[in-house]
């Protein structure tokens, strides 16, 4: 069947007010760039006309600002899952314009073919080849896109040219069994290719194709600081004692390291250690240093969701696919997060907190408990399964007015039990085999930045006894104070008493 080549805003004609639209991509990487510009802007005139047009969005993960900024700004979200990191999106769910559910990542696909988020009128799937015969291969990531592709009921294919055909052969696409039909997912190693390089369709569904040039959004880095520099330097000393006490293995385990400056930054270092032996990666999002490292061979093996490079990174891999075809796949979410296969793999998890409290519990998305920053992303599905689960956070946070370590979370997304390390610019907190009141000891005494630490301290001495010494008066008292003075150095715990 020959495919039709359409307009994005022919293209936008096919969605309507109330549908449920899935989108391709993980991160800026691999989503649709021109159909969501062109819905934004029907969604606009539709409102201009008094009529209403919002869709239900489900995503791999966070988008670009074509995607979710545009949609964002035009007020056509009706809600929106899971992770995002779009500023004007923060903004609208923040103010409750639109309803946002947090899931884990490699849930979605699941919940989605469960029937648990109702149904998939749409996909929307950028690609850098589609076939008559409905062979689809993604671009720079995967994400959802084969469980979308599956359920719903007509497909919109983004061709992106930027994306060279020849990457063809770094996809590795497959989907689970549904319960009680489900089977083992047969990897053993990260570099285990089990499905298909590309996602196969019915081609009847394709109702058209859209032909595109656009680059991925992909954002900077912030430059390594001094902070970011010293918790690399802490994971990467840590986790050589661990190789020389015997508890990881001389040739290493998988490492999985989750996204932004600190994740990227943590890499880099783990990269400069060369105690550390070449290691493979299994991850969510392959960062800019894991291509630095793999071209430096200390990384010998990436398996992925997506490549949430720079475009500079991009195109280098593009130019020089003959070095990285062999050492890269990506995989759905369902896999590459996938808690069985981390389980299997015996993965260190290195996550980022937002906040941290002192026995142990992490915040990764809530600021000061009500706002939503991004989500929880893959951190929940790779933390319980891993061999070894680590959180990094800088102690402070705007300039030293807020400490990531708090007496109690004001929200929770890894409790105590999951969460084996945790690790600051000043050092390192080895929480296995500890007690509550043995973890905050080494929390306050190792992480906390030294401003905090007496507060700390005096919170602990006055605890309620009991197995977890908490004081349910003062425990919020650090947040309280920074709403109300803006520093939460400024706490004093004879007003909260
Ligand atoms: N309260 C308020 N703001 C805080 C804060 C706190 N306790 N801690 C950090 N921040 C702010 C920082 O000041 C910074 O703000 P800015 O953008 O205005 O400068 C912002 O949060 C990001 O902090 P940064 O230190 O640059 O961290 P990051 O880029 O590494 O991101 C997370 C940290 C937690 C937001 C990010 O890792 C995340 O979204 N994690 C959840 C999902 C996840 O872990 N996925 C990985 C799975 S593979």
């Amino acid at each position: 069947m020959a495919l039709k080549f359409i307009t994005a805003e022919e293209a936008a004609s096919y969605v309507h007010h109330d549908d449920n639209v899935g989108f391709s991509g993980f991160t800026p990487a691999g989503c649709p760039k021109a159909v969501p510009v062109a819905i934004a802007k029907k969604a606009k005139e539709e409102h201009e006309k008094g009529n209403p047009f919002q869709i239900g969005m489900f995503t791999g993960a966070s988008t670009g600002d074509k995607l979710d900024g545009e949609l964002a700004r035009a007020q056509a979200i009706k809600f929106r899952t899971p992770y995002q990191s779009n500023k004007d999106l923060r903004a609208l769910m923040n103010s409750g314009g639109t309803h946002y559910f947090d899931q884990h990542l490699s849930e979605i696909p699941q919940s989605l073919r469960y029937g648990f988020l109702g149904k998939v009128n749409v996909a929307i799937i950028e690609a850098s080849d589609v076939t008559d015969d409905g062979e689809i291969v993604p671009t720079s990531a995967v994400g959802i896109t084969p469980t979308i592709c599956r359920l719903a009921d007509l497909i919109i294919v983004e061709l992106n040219h930027f994306h060279p055909k020849a990457i063809r052969g770094m996809h590795d696409i497959y989907e689970p069994n549904d319960p009680p039909y489900r089977r083992e997912i047969p990897i053993y190693t990260p570099s285990d290719r089990i499905g298909t390089p590309y996602v196969k369709v019915d081609p009847a569904k394709i109702v058209g194709v859209v032909q595109t040039d656009i680059p991925n959004e992909g954002g900077a880095f912030t430059p390594l600081d001094e902070a970011t520099l010293a918790i690399g330097r802490n994971v990467a000393t840590f986790l050589v004692g661990e190789m020389k006490a015997g508890r990881l293995p001389k040739d290493f385990v998988p490492l999985q390291s989750g996204v932004g400056n600190v994740a990227n930054a943590v890499l880099a270092s783990m990269g400069d250690n060369k105690e550390i032996p070449p290691f493979n990666v299994y991850t969510e999002v392959i960062q800019d240093s894991v291509i630095k490292l793999m071209k430096e061979g200390r990384v010998k093996f990436a398996s992925g969701c997506s490549l949430t490079v720079s475009n500079e990174v991009l195109n280098d891999i593009y130019a020089n696919l003959d070095f990285f075809k062999d050492k890269i796949l990506l995989r759905p979410q369902e896999i590459s997060n996938n808690p069985e296969v981390a389980r299997r793999l015996g993965l260190v998890a290195i996550n980022t907190a937002l906040e941290a409290d002192i026995f142990g519990n992490i915040n990764s998305t809530h600021v000061s408990g009500t706002r939503m920053m991004n989500g929880i992303g893959g951190s929940g599905d790779f933390t319980r399964a891993s061999m070894l689960s680590i959180f990094t956070t800088p102690s402070t946070a705007k300039d030293g007015k807020i400490s990531a370590f708090v007496p109690m979370v004001s929200h929770l997304d890894h409790n105590e039990h999951s969460v084996k390390v945790m690790i600051s610019e000043y050092g390192v907190a080895d929480l296995r085999g500890t007690s509550p009141v043995q973890r905050a000891r080494l929390i306050i005494d190792n992480c906390v930045h030294p401003d905090y630490r007496p507060l700390l301290n005096e919170y602990l001495q006055m605890g309620i006894k009991g197995h977890t010494p908490q004081n349910l008066k003062c425990c919020f008292a650090f947040h309280l104070e920074l709403a109300n003075s803006g520093d939460m150095r400024n706490v004093n715990w004879n007003k909260y008493k």
